[in-house]
């Protein structure tokens, strides 16, 4: 104990004096620094040349001070340009201080290093016209007040003024040619909408004022090719009406990088004419919180039709909207509709090879497991059981009414706080959010099949596992009993929640050799047998042999799923999706084996029949809470 204490002291001594030594600053950096300290209103009694590079804010290099960002504790302090005259300096952040708009163009002079500097809560209210050696500004909660030409803040490539405490504030265009200048991000406050002709913008972020008028928004049909538009008016004190921009249904995106259009919006109430047809639109993601509504004052759905390959995100939330067509939801690759008023039950469908909302893998980028939510209905009405196609899906129930059996994809991992959040809040017969873990329901999950197969480049392959409930976060691990290989993996990605997953592995040819030997597959998983890990044992053949295995290297994310019967490109309401008692997932694929292509797999490819036709041993496990 004595000697574990000793070494820590050491190791803290040694890091310390290190540090400090390492770092011991000019003397007149350091005295104008202390300068700075004593106005803010720290105490710099402690302060020396080697310690002031460990104060909070501060970044020094080698023996000069190359970053200043500090708190202001005294009250109404004035600050001078002549105080910062640091040449090393790249970053400065002050806050709640009153200074002149002159104090911006002046630190182009004073500290000629400098590439950003942050204002927050300062008196700004012009940036004047001059030779700025920087091009990133960001001045949340200034003072800014009546007209402004944008030509003013053309300077920087990236400019904020997020929180305008002045509400009454219009930025004007008053360029007569275009200019060669791009402005990467921009966030205004402002009580109009920005006339951009002439002008090229990349992300462009609107705080609206209190005298923004309601109604049809003018100039934002002349909004160049942005990648990213943001509308907030969540502080104003009476929510804003704007008409939503029917021209967005044709929106085209530029060719910046991605390819990209996000419309984002929360505290705007739009008012639409009608449902939304965005399939010729190159929208990618969309998203309102707070506010949808049709011009008759009825709140569906706003959105009717769409290219789901283009448009990947929808978020309607807290915006009352009271039904929703699951046909289109589920082509869409990731939805939040949570904090609505929607009351209905959630249709039982059959989930096919187009509906992306259950796809495991990004749509854009093959491998990579999914980022965003499937589906989030937290917080409505929806009632009734929770069907099966549920557990195929990355999906948040929460707080609405449903009742029945709560199913095992969830009942089996309650020991995960996650997946609690995720189902808390509802009326299931088996399970309230307050039983306790000794009466947690029993529940049932299991390994079917495991096969190889090809991956992505020379020496890939893929070890895929099958089965049922395996979980969506469950932490799969794979090795063999009584290995001669020491083989285990970990991380697997999963390609269809809680049935199918694959190991992504590089391997040498005598390590293939070694692992097609052995046929004892053990996977175990955290659920809530034992409140820790649980084995599922698959005692048989692989379907797919490791030598002999089937390129899957291509994007697959659709795999998994049976073929859409009606297929479309473009998403709309699609009534064979919603009907009842179809055959789930993977067992109606008996016809799909035909296809024999070794670079494009198809949907219920061969491989899925084979590794049910050599099922074997069918080895599942009771779970039972004691
Ligand atoms: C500054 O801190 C020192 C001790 O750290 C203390 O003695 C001194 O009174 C403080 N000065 C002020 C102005 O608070
Ligand atoms: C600091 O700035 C001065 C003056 O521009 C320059 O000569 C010196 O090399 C800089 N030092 C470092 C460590 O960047
Ligand atoms: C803004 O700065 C002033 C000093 O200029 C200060 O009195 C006020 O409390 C600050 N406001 C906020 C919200 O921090
Ligand atoms: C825009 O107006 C400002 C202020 O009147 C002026 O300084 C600037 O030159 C004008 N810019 C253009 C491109 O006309
Ligand atoms: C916005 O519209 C709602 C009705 O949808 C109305 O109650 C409210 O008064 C309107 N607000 C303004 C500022 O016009
Ligand atoms: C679903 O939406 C609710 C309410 O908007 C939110 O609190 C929750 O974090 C979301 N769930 C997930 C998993 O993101
Ligand atoms: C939830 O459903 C039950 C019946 O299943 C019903 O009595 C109750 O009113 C519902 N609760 C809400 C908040 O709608
Ligand atoms: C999975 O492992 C991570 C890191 O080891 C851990 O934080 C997480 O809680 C585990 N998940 C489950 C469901 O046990
Ligand atoms: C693994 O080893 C144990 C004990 O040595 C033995 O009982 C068991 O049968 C072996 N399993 C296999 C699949 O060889
Ligand atoms: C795997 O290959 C071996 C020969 O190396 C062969 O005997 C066996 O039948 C093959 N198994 C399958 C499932 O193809
Ligand atoms: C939903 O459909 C599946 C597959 O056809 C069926 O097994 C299940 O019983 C259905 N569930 C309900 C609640 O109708």
């Amino acid at each position: 104990m004595r000697i574990l204490n000793f070494i820590y002291l050491f190791t803290f001594l040694s890091l310390t004096l290190c540090l400090t030594q390492a770092q011991t600053i000019v003397q007149s950096q350091f005295e104008d620094l202390v300068a700075v300290f004593n106005l803010l209103g720290h105490n710099t009694s402690k302060l020396t040349p080697s310690s002031i590079c460990l104060e909070r804010g501060i970044s020094c290099n080698i023996d000069v001070i190359t970053g200043i960002q500090l708190e202001t504790i005294s009250e109404n302090v004035v600050i001078q340009s002549n105080l910062f005259i640091f040449p090393n300096i790249t970053q400065l952040k002050l806050s709640n201080i009153i200074m002149e708009n002159q104090f911006l163009l002046d630190m182009s002079t004073n500290c000629p290093s400098i590439n950003v500097i942050t204002c927050v809560n300062c008196t700004i209210s012009q940036v004047p016209y001059g030779n700025y050696k920087y091009g990133t500004l960001y001045l949340p909660e200034n003072q800014f007040e009546g007209t402004h030409y944008l030509s003013e803040i053309l300077p920087f490539p990236i400019f904020h003024n997020p929180l305008n405490k002045k509400q009454n504030i219009n930025w004007i265009n008053n360029f007569t040619q275009p200019t060669d200048r791009t402005f990467a991000e921009l966030t205004l406050t402002t009580s109009s909408f920005p006339d951009f002709t002439y002008l090229r913008v990349f992300s462009f972020t609107i705080y609206l004022t209190d005298s923004f008028p309601n109604g049809v928004i003018t100039n934002i049909e002349k909004i160049p090719k942005l990648t990213a538009l943001n509308f907030y008016g969540d502080l104003l004190q009476q929510k804003k009406n704007l008409t939503f921009p029917l021209s967005f249904e044709n929106y085209k995106v530029g060719s910046f990088p991605n390819n990209k259009f996000d419309f984002k919006s929360s505290g705007v109430n739009w008012h639409i004419a009608r449902k939304l047809d965005l399939s010729k639109s190159e929208i990618t993601s969309f998203s309102i919180d707070a506010g949808f509504e049709l011009q008759d004052g009825s709140k569906p759905y706003p959105i009717v039709k769409t290219n789901p390959s283009l448009l990947k995100s929808i978020t309607v939330k807290n915006s009352n909207i009271n039904t929703v067509d699951f046909g289109f939801l589920t082509k869409i690759f990731s939805n939040d509709i949570s904090g609505n008023q929607i009351s209905m039950a959630i249709p039982n469908i059959t989930l096919y090879n187009t509906d992306r909302i259950a796809w495991s893998i990004d749509q854009d980028v093959p491998g990579k497991q999914r980022q965003l939510i499937g589906l989030n209905i937290s917080h409505n009405n929806f009632y009734g059981e929770v069907p099966q196609w549920v557990c195929n899906v990355d999906a948040d129930i929460s707080y609405n009414n449903f009742t029945g059996i709560l199913p095992d994809c969830y009942a089996c991992y309650l020991n995960d706080q996650k997946v609690r959040d995720r189902i808390q809040g509802n009326n299931f017969q088996n399970y309230q959010d307050d039983l306790p873990e000794s009466f947690w329901p029993s529940c049932y999950a299991y390994v079917r099949s495991f096969f190889w197969s090809k991956g992505k480049t020379l020496n890939s392959y893929m070890l895929h596992i099958q089965g049922q409930t395996l979980g969506i976060n469950s932490n799969i691990t794979v090795d063999f009993e009584n290995s001669t290989s020491g083989a285990v993996f970990k991380n697997p990605i999963m390609l269809k929640a809680n049935e199918w997953y694959y190991f992504d592995l590089i391997m040498e040819p005598s390590m293939v050799a070694k692992i097609a030997q052995e046929n004892l597959i053990r996977v175990s998983l955290n659920d809530v047998y034992g409140h820790s890990t649980s084995f599922y044992l698959f005692d048989g053949i692989p379907s797919e042999n490791i030598t002999y295995a089937r390129d899957y290297s291509q994007l697959y994310a659709q795999t998994p799923f049976p073929q859409d019967p009606n297929p479309d490109t473009s998403s709309e309401s699609n009534p064979t999706t919603s009907s009842t008692g179809g055959n789930g997932g993977s067992t109606s694929t008996s016809t799909a084996s035909t296809t024999d292509s070794g670079t494009t797999p198809e949907p219920n490819s061969a491989i899925l029949i084979c590794s049910i036709d050599t099922l074997m041993i069918f080895l599942g496990i009771l779970i039972v809470s004691l």
